[in-house]
Formats: structure tokens, sequence, C-alpha cells
């Protein structure tokens, strides 16, 4: 992998950015990896959070990021156009970090290819397949990388299962069920603002997780998709879909039921509620895969409530900072591996150099060794996406996912 450091501009200074994003982009930074990191954000409000961040700097001094707009604009005013002008000004083959809510990367990740930006994405990288494809073409045409960061890939649970189910191991899948339960709090955040019946539900925002892991793991792909949503009002008096329940058929009869919301109890010890079970089958013999990725057998009961509760689950495998050599604290776990893997696939590109055949032959590999989630490596999750879309405004009716002559989602 090239060493040649690119530069960042960050879009979005929200929870994954402070939790996750940030952190890891920061020790990239500090090994040499990535230039100088500018953060874009609607209003300064979250900005300032971030500069002003204890974990932050406690884990990074020194090191800071260039705010847009400036941390002293006051934060009632905002500017959705304002990340344009910066991409405009990047000079080619530098990173864009989108970490926007889900419904603006589409025109956001556009416009970022159009500048000539590669491009690393929180997940979903959009809501409707079309929009992938075209992203996937995008991208492809101007030897350009996008990757979704679907950091349960790189949970080490994750490919230790891959590997094994590829060397038919665990059988053929049959049954199965997954849930991923996110804390009640959310529902007081911004989340309110924007996680509302028109824009998204449970499954389509963390229920995605376990549809994209089954896939990564057996390579089977989804067929159809039922979900049932269940209402209610955030603080702020929006509706949204709070529950939701859904089955998954795939494409050999496998069938997997999976569970989403937002409502695990905040005091309780998870912190969120999270675990995939595959029932399977080999030659006259049943199989399991079992991952219970909530309790991973370590809990602490704390003097204070720094952590929302004084008795905890503690998950070091996703993300911790944690003393090393060097200055302050470093990044440890797959949601580090994961921004990691995406950023060096980046890096790979680049050092294919000028001519556009030799980068696209790198994009080629990255695509077809699908480790890390690319458009043209992961929009099952798109088709995936629109068809709960469909199913949950039509209360639970089954969405058929045909994928010839071209793949496209229909009611059934
Ligand atoms: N497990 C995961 O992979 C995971 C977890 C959490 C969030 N996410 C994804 O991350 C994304 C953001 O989630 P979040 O929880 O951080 O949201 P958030 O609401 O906390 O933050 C969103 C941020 O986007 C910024 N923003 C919105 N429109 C903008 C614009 N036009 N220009 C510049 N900035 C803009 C806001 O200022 C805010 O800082 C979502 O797509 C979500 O699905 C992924």
């Amino acid at each position: 992998m090239s060493r040649n450091a690119i530069d960042v501009l960050l879009i979005g200074g929200g929870m994954i950015t402070h939790d996750q994003i940030l952190p890891s982009l920061y020790h990239l930074q500090r090994q040499g990896v990535l230039g100088p990191i500018k953060i874009c954000a609607l209003g300064s409000g979250p900005l300032r959070a971030l500069a002003e961040a204890p974990a932050l700097a406690e884990a990074f001094p020194g090191q800071s990021f260039e705010a847009f707009p400036a941390l002293d604009v006051p934060e009632a005013e905002t500017f959705p156009e304002l990340y344009k002008e910066l991409v405009a000004a990047m000079p080619p083959r530098n990173l864009v970090v989108v970490a926007v809510p889900d419904h603006v990367h589409d025109p956001v990740i556009r416009f970022a290819l159009e500048h000539d930006q590669h491009v690393l994405t929180v997940k979903p990288l959009v809501l409707r397949y079309d929009q992938a494809a075209v992203i996937e073409r995008m991208a492809h045409d101007r030897g350009l990388f996008v990757g979704v960061e679907y950091h349960k890939r790189f949970d080490r649970r994750s490919l230790e299962a891959r590997r094994q189910y590829r060397a038919g191991r665990l059988g053929e899948f049959r049954c199965g069920e997954a849930k991923m339960i996110e804390p009640y709090y959310y529902r007081h955040s911004n989340f309110q603002n924007w996680f509302t019946k028109e824009n998204t539900d449970p499954f389509t925002y963390v229920g995605c997780h376990y549809v994209d892991l089954v896939y990564f793991i057996t390579g089977v792909r989804p067929a159809e998709v039922a979900v049932r949503g269940v209402e209610g009002a955030f603080p702020n008096g929006n509706v949204g879909y709070l529950w939701a329940s859904g089955m998954v058929r795939w494409e050999n009869g496998a069938v997997l039921n999976v569970l989403a919301g937002l409502g695990y109890p905040d005091e309780a010890p998870g912190t969120n509620d999270q675990a995939l079970c595959l029932y399977g089958e080999g030659e006259n013999v049943g199989t399991i895969l079992k991952h219970n990725d909530q309790f991973r057998g370590c809990s602490y009961g704390y003097t204070d409530h720094a952590a929302g509760a004084a008795f905890r689950y503690i998950n070091p495998d996703y993300f911790r900072l944690v003393p090393w050599q060097g200055d302050g604290l470093r990044p440890v776990g797959y949601g580090h591996d994961s921004v990691e893997g995406l950023v060096e696939s980046a890096l790979a590109v680049n050092a294919a150099g000028e001519d556009l055949a030799a980068r696209q032959s790198v994009l080629d590999e990255i695509d077809r060794r699908g480790l890390v989630a690319t458009p043209a490596n992961s929009s099952i999750n798109e088709l995936v996406i629109e068809a709960t879309r469909l199913s949950i405004l039509a209360d639970g009716a089954p969405a058929v996912i045909e994928y010839k002559p071209k793949p496209r989602v229909r009611l059934r």
C-alpha cells in the first residue's frame, strides 16, 4: 500500500463522527497516512462540540481540524451548501468522508465524484439501487474509489465466519435470526429531526447491518423482504417508525428474521442489543453460527455514570481508545480497522497513478475481493432498503427483489 498521504474533507459532525470516524482519521493522520483534516457541518454547533470534546483531546493531543463554518459563527446560522465550495476547491483524488444523515448521502457523494474525489461514506451508501448504480458508474469511469463503512464486516468473528462458511464448514444457511435494538435515548437526539416515516425506519437504519453481514458471510443474495413497522412519536412530536420486524427470504430459499428498534433501555448494560444466529445444513448434519454481539464477556461497574449507567457491558472489539506506546490513546477494534481498510483502498487506487485503466484495475480487484463494501459489491443493501421502504409503507406486504434482466424491486 502507498503511504502518500491524502487530505480529508469530512462532511457531517454528528454522533458517528465523534464516536468513530474522527478518532480513526486522527490516528491515521498521526501515522502519516492522512494530511490535513477539514470538517464541514450544517452549522458551528456540532463542530464546536467536536473541537472541545474531552475524549478527543485526551486521545489526540495537539491534533485538530479546520472547521467550516468557523467555530465563532453563531450556532443558529446554517450552511447546507458550504460543502460544495470546499469540495470544488480540493485537488483531485483526495478523500471526501460522508457522515451526514442517510437521505443526504446521494447528492453529496455525486458532487464529490464530479469533482474527482475518492469517497468514504458511512452506511448506507444511498437509499435506492438506481442511485448506487449511478455512483458505481461515475466512480469507475473516473477511476475513483467509493467505499461504504459497514464496520461489522471487519469484526474478526465476521471474517472468521466468512472464511469457514466459504470453506463449506458451516453448511448451507437455511434459517436464522438477527436483532439490533438501539438505545431509547436516541429518540431525544437529532434523530427526532430526520428519523421520520418518510425518510427511514429501524430496519433500514440498523437492520441492514445484519442483512449485509449475512451476505458478507454466505455470499447468498436476498430475494424478498417483508417489514412491519411500529409507529410512535419523538419528543418533538415528529412521527416515525420506532420499531420494526422484518423477514428476509434469500435466493437459496433460506429465511432470516430481523428485529430492529430505537428502544433498548438506557440504564440496561448493552449499550444496545445485537446478535446473529444462522442455522444451516451440511451433508446429513445440522450447523450453527451464533454470535452474541452485545455481551462480549466484559462488564464493568463504575464509580460514576459517565457511561450513561453505573454498570455496562464493554465491547472492546468495536471501538476503544486505549493506551499505546505513543502520546494520548489509540483507537482499536473493527470500527477503526474498517476506516483504515477503506482509506488504504483509496490510497491503493492513487498508487496506480495517472493511468485510468490502471486505477480501474485496482478498483476491480477491490470489488472482487469483497472485503470493503463498494457500490459494485454491496448494492444488495440498496435493493433491500428499497424493498423495506416499499414493504413497511404497505403495512408489511412482501417486496420482491429481482436481479434479472436488471435489478429491481416490486411489491409481490
Ligand atoms: N453503525 C453505523 O455504521 C452508523 C452508526 C451511526 C450513524 N451512522 C450513519 O452516519 C450518518 C450520520 O449519522 P449521525 O448519527 O452522526 O447523525 P447526526 O444527526 O448526529 O449528525 C449529522 C451531521 O450531519 C451534518 N449535516 C447535515 N446536513 C449537512 C450538510 N448539508 N452539510 C454539512 N453537514 C451536514 C449535521 O450538521 C450533523 O453534524 C447516517 O447516515 C447514519 O446512518 C452509521
